[in-house]
């Protein structure tokens, strides 16, 4: 177990009563606000017109950026970035799924900077202390943005899509009402719903030399609760307990509590975020693809015990005397999980993708060097993992 500090800032309103809340969360940091949202969806399960009515009821002068797209764009942030600075904004408020959030805070970091672009933060790995507060309203259980100090931001013309981070960026003000993600069509759900366990199973078991027994079984309890409630969420869109055990999963995910200790990995989202960097796919779907393939690639005698451990605490698979028998059944569970009950397309042919960029998304995933994670990946091991999962 490694030393850490611990320190997320975000106050998170939860449940079905807490819009409220909004106006004066707002008005700590002051009158003018960007709301940042994406296609129409808020515009179609109310949201828009009730964040319309709480600001004009209260002073709060409203200005919009709207059309974020998934998998959100540097110029769409600019965009934002160009109000904010004509505007004088002093809060961004994000109402949206995790690109959306993601949208905001390039926003927020690029509206204090000169150039205005948000790009020259990103593409110099630049870790953001000064931004506009960001507030957050969430309607997609999926990427753990409304509580972490992340932006995942994609450069169409250069095939990139890198995280922003910094202290700056974690949300000042999250608001989670799980009725807000009923509308979320089932692909959705599921992808989401596989972001949230990927965010823990990347980070599973990097304690360091001792294992940090209450954290692991933390993370194991996210895990559960992805595959317990799931499935009821996509057949029961407006079951209040399956999206709020998902929305919360999703926010313990990402905001460090699961790191603690830990040695941070990254697997399968260095190697997701080349693919939707090039092919523009679903987040969570291309992480679907990978995870299982990533397991059975670095399974060997060292990493079985922890493979199979997952079987057993996640998928409650019975414990198995053989670590190396155990792990190939956990790592059958995953898949099933993936393919199965989340009825996602199993193979990256599926969503139209050959083998013609993986030398170069395989250099670009390592970064020079290599990918941290329960066995560090070099660009060699990237590539076959991709070809696994054609
Ligand atoms: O654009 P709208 O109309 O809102 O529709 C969205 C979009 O089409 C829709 N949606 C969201 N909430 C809805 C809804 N539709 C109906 N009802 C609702 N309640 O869902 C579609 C996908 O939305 P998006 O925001 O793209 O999904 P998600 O939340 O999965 O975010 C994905 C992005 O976040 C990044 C991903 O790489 C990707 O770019 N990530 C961000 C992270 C972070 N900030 O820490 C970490 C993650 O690992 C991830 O990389
Ligand atoms: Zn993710």
């Amino acid at each position: 177990m490694n030393d850490f500090v611990f320190h997320n800032p975000d106050k998170v309103y939860f449940g079905k009563d807490i819009m409220k809340n909004l106006p004066e969360e707002l008005l700590q940091f002051g009158k003018k606000v960007l709301m940042v949202y994406g296609g129409g969806s808020i515009k179609k399960n109310g949201l828009y017109d009730l964040v319309k009515k709480l600001c004009s009821e209260h002073g709060i002068a409203l200005f919009e950026l709207s059309g974020v797209e998934p998998n959100p764009r540097h110029t769409t942030a600019n965009k934002g970035a160009e109000i904010c600075k004509k505007e004088k904004i002093d809060v961004v408020l994000a109402v949206g799924g995790g690109s959306t959030i993601d949208c905001a805070k390039g926003v927020a970091a690029a509206a204090v900077i000169a150039s205005g672009n948000v790009w020259d933060l990103v593409s110099t790995g630049t870790w953001v202390t000064n931004a506009l507060p960001v507030v957050a309203i969430l309607t997609n259980a999926a990427t753990g943005s409304e509580m972490d100090g992340w932006a995942v931001i994609s450069n169409m013309e250069t095939n990139e899509k890198i995280g922003l981070g910094g202290s700056a960026l974690i949300p000042r003000v999250a608001f989670e009402n799980p009725e807000y993600s009923y509308t979320l069509p089932v692909y959705q759900t599921a992808c989401g719903a596989f972001d949230i366990f990927n965010h823990v199973l990347d980070n599973y078991y990097l304690a360091g030399d001792a294992i940090f027994d209450m954290v692991l079984e933390m993370q194991e309890a996210v895990m559960r609760a992805v595959v317990k409630w799931t499935p009821i969420a996509m057949a029961e869109p407006e079951n209040y307990e399956a999206r709020a055990n998902l929305m919360w999963a999703s926010s313990m995910a990402l905001n460090t509590i699961l790191d603690a200790g830990t040695v941070h990995g990254c697997a399968c989202h260095a190697m997701e975020h080349e693919l939707s960097a090039y092919y523009d796919i679903t987040h969570g779907h291309g992480l679907a693809i990978l995870a299982p393939r990533w397991l059975e690639y670095i399974l060997d005698e060292t990493t079985a015990p922890a493979i199979a451990r997952l079987g057993v605490k996640v998928f409650g698979l019975d414990e198995n005397p053989d670590a190396m028998d155990g792990a190939k059944h956990a790592i059958a569970a995953v898949s099933d999980f993936c393919f199965r009950t989340l009825g996602l397309q199993s193979t990256l042919t599926d969503l139209g993708i050959d083998s013609t960029h993986f030398r170069a998304m395989a250099e670009h995933a390592c970064g020079g060097g290599e990918i941290t994670g329960l066995k560090h990946l070099a660009p060699a091991d990237v590539q076959e993992i991709y070809k696994m999962c054609l």
